[in-house]
């Protein structure tokens, strides 16, 4: 049976989740309050860049199972379960999650709904939140107790969305386990086809299902800063950080995912939800428990710097007077968004030694530009390494993966590579008299021996 989903929010998160809903079959409206954003989607225009989601959004378009509106009266009006799918960016000058969003959409839609009517949240929020949302949403509904919230975490990755929405590894429930409603059988409906190809789906209460979310996201960034930790180490030790986390990846235990050692982790979550966890976690006198958190986001700043310091070493010292190609902006592959991107901030900081930086990406360049507005941007990355002293590869984009080490060698002013995400291959490279440098990758004598 097909349901009735409005779905607040239409960002990464909250524009493919309304048209992955609809591709299941249900009717659903997105519901936004910025009218730029609402307009592109119902012309079928995503206003990011996301793999296979326009396709998506386009078919539900064109068969009047998906539509946008600004207006919470007609999203509650129609719908019986009410998504959350809004930012909770880091608060300015705190490490703790801003809920301003989030507690929007509750002030303004529970006193609209007049029918019993489930709200589930998937934004990333402190644990605590959703029972206080709760709490809020009962006392402003016409409906009072009829109405329920529980919380559905998000896990899905930027580049992979519409397959993580419609493919996931497992669904998560948090509800109010006192209260014992129809929350639980209403999202049962919503993801039936998901359930019916074998998707576990995991029902705990609210607090465990926020801890959830955040947990994972905390043991992704911890395992990136350990395997940079390592390449850390490897550096001094002139061993190879990649050659390392292969032999450890090989123990199922381990496990060879998100051991990619380099500039480190970036984006609109995995930085800002491990500090919006140390925050509540001090609220909630743990503490001490998740200090270990504060060295993994320092590893991962760390990581910035070497890339920065290599760069300079690999010139003769100083970056000053020199011209320096960047390719890969974005803060990771098949993404444009630049949010707390490892590359930009690379960029920006060896630009304020002294060098001028010439940017290239194959998608971000638009972002890029309205944060970093003063660097300077090519359209190929050719043109970006006309007459460089040195290439970094800051985004590991496939177009870079397979660079021709000749031609490039034919536009610079130097033959100096540095692979910020170890997605090259050196021997290609050294081969054609590029002095190559990885992080974690010692001499480049040692890499030439091995490869
Ligand atoms: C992350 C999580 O992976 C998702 O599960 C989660 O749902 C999402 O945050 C979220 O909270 O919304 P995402 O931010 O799209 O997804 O990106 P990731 O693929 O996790 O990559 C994060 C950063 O880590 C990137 O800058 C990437 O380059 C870096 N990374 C990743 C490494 O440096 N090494 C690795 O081995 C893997």
């Amino acid at each position: 049976m097909n349901c009735r989903i409005a779905v607040f929010g239409t960002g990464y998160l909250g524009a493919t989740h309304a048209a992955c809903m609809a591709e299941l079959g249900h009717e659903v409206i997105g519901v936004d309050i910025d009218p730029s954003k609402l307009a592109k989607l119902e012309s079928g225009q995503v206003p990011f860049f996301e793999p296979g989601l326009e396709e998506v959004l386009r078919k539900n378009l064109d068969n009047g199972r998906l539509r946008f509106s600004s207006s919470y009266q007609e999203a509650a009006d129609f719908a019986d379960v009410h998504f959350i799918g809004v930012g909770t960016p880091q608060k300015k000058g705190e490490f703790g999650a801003d809920l301003t969003a989030v507690e929007a959409v509750i002030e303004n839609l529970a006193p609209l709904i007049t029918r019993p009517a489930v709200i589930l949240g998937k934004s990333t929020v402190p644990v605590g939140t959703a029972a206080r949302l709760g709490e809020r949403a009962r006392q402003l509904s016409p409906i009072g107790d009829a109405l329920e919230l529980a919380w559905n975490p998000e896990f899905l990755r930027e580049g992979y969305a519409v397959q993580d929405t419609l493919q996931p590894d497992r669904l998560v429930l948090g509800i109010d386990q006192a209260r014992n409603g129809r929350a639980e059988e209403e999202t049962r409906k919503v993801y039936k086809t998901l359930l019916n190809n074998n998707i576990p789906l995991l029902v705990m209460d609210l607090a465990t299902s926020e801890l959830v979310k955040t947990a994972a996201n905390a043991f992704l960034a911890t395992k990136i800063s350990f395997i940079n930790a390592m390449a850390e180490v490897c550096e001094a030790a002139n061993a190879d950080v990649t050659i390392l986390a292969d032999a450890i990846g090989y123990d199922a235990r381990i496990g060879r995912r998100f051991l990619n050692a380099g500039i480190g982790f970036g984006g609109g979550c995995l930085p800002k939800d491990i500090r919006a966890f140390m925050a509540r976690a001090g609220e909630l006198g743990a503490d001490q428990a998740l200090t270990f958190l504060r060295e993994v986001d320092t590893i991962n700043m760390r990581r910035r710097s070497r890339m920065v310091e290599l760069t300079a070493e690999a010139i003769g010292g100083t970056l000053l007077g020199s011209r320096i190609a960047v390719l890969g902006a974005a803060f990771k592959p098949d993404s444009d968004d630049v949010r707390d991107s490892p590359a930009l901030n690379i960029a920006g900081q060896i630009q304020l030694q002294g060098a001028s930086v010439v940017v290239y990406d194959p998608k971000a360049i638009e972002n890029s530009r309205r944060l970093f507005p003063t660097l300077e941007y090519a359209d190929t990355a050719l043109d970006a390494c006309h007459k460089a002293d040195a290439v970094l590869v800051l985004t590991e984009w496939e177009e870079f993966k397979n660079l021709d080490p000749r031609t490039l060698g034919g536009v610079v002013r130097e033959k100096v590579i540095l692979d910020g995400r170890n997605c090259l291959n050196p021997a290609d490279w050294l081969k054609d008299e590029w002095t190559y440098r990885g992080l974690g990758r010692g001499s480049v004598e040692s890499v030439s021996m091995v490869n």
